[in-house]
């Protein structure tokens, strides 16, 4: 059958998680809050404003409105100096193997990105041609854990919710594609990711194997 694989971006195609990761820690710090790679966790796979939310949160921090449109600003042209240095060299190891497997069993491949960068990014590391459908951060307006994302992926491309698989280092993300009624792969540690349905270190280690499984189930 024809499923369709999405993709989440930042930290799955491309490691852009560190690059967030840093932004945030400078523009949490230029206002005195400072937060662990743990509390990161948290951040991953959630839009630019519920980010700061969180982040302000964690400092016990109330701001006006234009005080925050203004640092979630500072925080993206920060982050965009990072992207701007990008190329094709930081798309993780075997991610152009895995969408080019997919591509050759004609499957659908579609990008579920909260990022409103998302498409930018994929034409730095020149692999935008690979996506059938772009679902990003400025197609939606609920942030994942709800599912929105990745439905409008899928019915972009008319395939039901129980054909899609989603790739995720988020937990949030991963929560996304459950609650979507997906097939759920987490890249990256077991232990945070356990309610994933599988889980991988990096694409190195998912097989042919196992896609040709997906794709016959
Ligand atoms: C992704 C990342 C988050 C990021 C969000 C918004 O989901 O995992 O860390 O905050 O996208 O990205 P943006 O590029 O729009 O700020
Ligand atoms: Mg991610």
């Amino acid at each position: 059958t024809r499923k369709a694989f999405i993709f989440d971006l930042d930290g799955v195609i491309v490691d852009t998680a560190k690059y967030h990761f840093l932004a945030w820690k400078k523009l949490a710090g230029s206002i005195g809050v400072d937060f662990t790679e743990h509390q990161n966790e948290q951040l991953k796979g959630v839009s630019r404003v519920k980010s700061l939310e969180k982040i302000l949160a964690w400092g016990n921090k109330t701001i006006s409105e234009a005080e925050f449109t203004k640092l979630m600003a500072l925080k993206n042209t920060d982050y965009l100096t990072y992207i701007d240095k990008m190329d094709e060299q930081e798309i993780l190891p075997d991610v152009t193997k895995t969408l080019d497997f997919l591509r050759n069993e004609n499957q659908h491949i579609a990008l579920g990105s909260a990022s409103k960068n998302a498409r930018m990014i994929l034409e730095k590391v020149n692999i935008l041609e690979k996506f059938d459908v772009i679902v990003d951060g400025n197609d939606v307006t609920k942030a994942k854990p709800d599912p929105e994302v990745f439905l409008k992926s899928a019915q972009h491309l008319n395939v039901p919710p129980e054909h899609c698989i989603v790739f995720e280092d988020a937990v949030a993300g991963i929560q996304a594609a459950n609650n979507a009624g997906m097939i759920s792969i987490g890249i990256g540690k077991k232990d945070i990711l356990h309610e994933a349905d599988y889980v991988f270190t990096d694409f190195t280690e998912i097989d042919i194997d196992f896609l040709n499984e997906l794709i016959s189930k």
